[in-house]
């Protein structure tokens, strides 16, 4: 089947549902997620979204916490303009029918969460990606214009490459067409053509086994877009959010927002005892990559498999109004949050960098933009400040979206694009190759790559994933292809790019921390 549209969306998260919304009301759009629609990291956000509401806040300091998380590695103009557009946003997010918490003045409610020096987190309590993502699917749904392909697995972003010519990394005059799209309930690959593509697949938190992401978080728009031969950047800065439930097993972990340490709830090592002080003056509300390692490094030393998170002290009918979700879950597993400390471990959960965009979200592939956390704007730098990923996705979809409607109707669809070419595969006779190296993967990651990193963990991993990586891509040759099949091989690119990326730069800098070259003052010295 071959499908034409002036606008194909790949991915349902803030990033791609906003994006669609802005341009439905002046060209065709499709939307393609690989599950059901409402299955994206958004929906499971919990804190919220960052945005300077009232006084004493005000932008200079949005940005000033930005760039202080960011760790030397954010771009300015980036920072600014992101924290400008905050309102306008928020107020568009309001106005698709989410609804925010005020408290008894009729002001927005806002939150405090790491890194932060003011309450300004909007949020729904503490489901906030939920109320998000229940009204923009409502909305694109009801558009005439938006047509809504679940259940479809993007493979291949097209360009030039499968029109027979060379395409090399570096290239300025790479053109995307569109994508090839595996239809996961006929096993048939269909052609998606377009004029503009917009790539808001999300996370990679997958490459890890213990995530807070759910389990479309495969990295497919990063290993896509890579082999397409875009640009990528700053993937070794991977954010491992300091508190999720420790209940070994699920997956993906449950989060316990950092908005419960805003409220005032308290780490603690098994024994009772405060430590945050000890790394950092801002205690439990430094910023994540503080918070993480200083937790790492206390389970390291002191042999224990998670520390608490303590919320007994706080009024209990306010906790359970707030937090009503994390209440519940954690009651479900025989904690009273009211008045049991809760046992919590860090878990990994945002990928700072990928795609890398200029300000209107454009990518280094001609008609190809790319928006949410898929991309790399230059806000986050080393490592996010909380609370502003959604606030990225929704900027930058509008920016992407503004961008694009000025050009589209000058771009020509490419009708020379073949068709899929299925020829010599069949279906892999066993599945295990599939899952055993999923697995594998994902704990040459957790165990080499993950919250502290060395030289020679690096350089053993690479070689360990170089196996895997063989064996997939033999795997992937010979056979038809499947959901789980195409994400392993994703993932493998991403992990190997993220190591190759850590290898390169040789100092700690916000959430690529390594022992080789330890920062002073920072929490290995300890
Ligand atoms: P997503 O919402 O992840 O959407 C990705 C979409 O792409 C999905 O529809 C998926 O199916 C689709 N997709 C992926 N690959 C393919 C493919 N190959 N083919 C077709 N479709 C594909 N950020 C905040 O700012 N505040 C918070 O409070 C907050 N809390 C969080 C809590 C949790 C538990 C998690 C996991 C994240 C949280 N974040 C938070 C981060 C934030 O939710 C995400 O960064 C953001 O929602 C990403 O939005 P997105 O649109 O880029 O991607
Ligand atoms: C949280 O609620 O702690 C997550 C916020 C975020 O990831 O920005």
């Amino acid at each position: 089947m071959i499908k034409e549209t002036d606008f194909l969306v790949i991915g349902s998260g803030l990033a791609g549902l906003s994006f669609a919304l802005k341009v439905a009301d002046q060209g065709k759009v499709i939307i393609i997620s690989k599950t059901s629609i409402d299955e994206t990291n958004t929906r499971y956000a919990q804190g919220g979204i960052a945005a300077v509401m009232y006084d004493p806040d005000n932008f200079h300091k949005h940005i000033q916490d930005t760039l202080i998380c960011g760790d030397g590695f954010c771009n300015r103009e980036v920072v600014e303009m992101v924290v400008k557009e905050a309102p306008e946003q928020i107020q568009q997010l309001i106005d698709w029918g989410v609804r925010f918490d005020k408290n008894e003045t009729g002001k927005y409610d806002m939150g405090r969460e790491g890194g932060h020096s003011e309450y300004r987190v909007l949020h729904h309590k503490d489901n906030t990606g939920q109320e998000i993502e229940n009204a923009l699917v409502k909305r694109v749904r009801e558009h005439k214009n938006i047509e809504i392909y679940e259940y479809h697995f993007a493979v291949e972003v097209i360009t030039q490459h499968h029109l027979g010519k060379l395409v090399k990394r570096g290239y300025p005059d790479i053109e995307c067409y569109g994508a090839y799209v595996l239809d996961l309930n006929t096993d048939q690959v269909h052609t998606f053509l377009s004029k503009v593509t917009l790539m808001a697949t999300g996370g990679t938190g997958n490459i890890y086994d213990t995530t807070t992401n759910p389990q479309i978080a495969t990295g497919d728009g990063i290993a896509m877009v890579y082999r397409a031969k875009g640009t990528i950047e700053n993937l070794e800065f991977i954010q491992f959010h300091p508190t999720s439930f420790y209940n070994p097993g699920e997956r993906p972990s449950f989060l316990i927002t950092e908005a419960l340490r805003g409220f005032g709830a308290i780490l603690k090592t098994v024994d009772g005892k405060e430590f945050m002080q000890k790394y950092d003056t801002r205690g439990c509300l430094a910023p994540r990559d503080i918070v993480a390692r200083a937790i790492d490094h206390e389970l390291k030393i002191r042999g224990d498999d998670f520390v608490y998170l303590d919320a007994t002290h706080l009024n209990s009918e306010k906790l359970k109004e707030h937090f009503p979700n994390i209440y519940e879950k954690c009651l479900k597993h025989g904690t009273d949050i009211t008045k049991d400390p809760i046992p919590v471990v860090p878990a990994a959960h945002y990928m700072c960098g990928g795609i890398k965009v200029d300000m209107n979200g454009h990518s280094s592939i001609h008609n190809l933009y790319a928006a949410g956390e898929v991309s790399s704007t230059g806000l986050h730098g080393a490592n996010r400040l909380a609370s502003n990923s959604l606030l990225e996705a929704i900027v930058y979809a509008d920016k992407a979206a503004k961008h694009a409607l000025l050009k589209f109707t000058s771009i020509k669809i490419n009708k020379s694009v073949p068709e899929w070419d299925a020829g010599g595969t069949s279906y892999p006779e066993e599945m295990v190759m599939i899952t055993q190296n999923y697995k594998e993967m994902q704990q040459i990651m957790s165990n080499y790559v993950g919250i502290v990193r060395s030289n020679l963990r690096l350089e053993r991993a690479r070689k360990r994933l170089e196996i895997i990586f063989t064996e997939t891509e033999e795997l992937y040759k010979k056979s038809i292809l499947s959901q789980k099949l195409c994400e392993l091989r994703n993932l493998i690119k991403v992990g190997y790019l993220i190591i190759k990326m850590a290898q390169n730069l040789h100092e700690s800098r916000g959430l690529h921390y390594t022992l080789d070259y330890p920062k002073k003052g920072s929490v290995s010295e300890f």
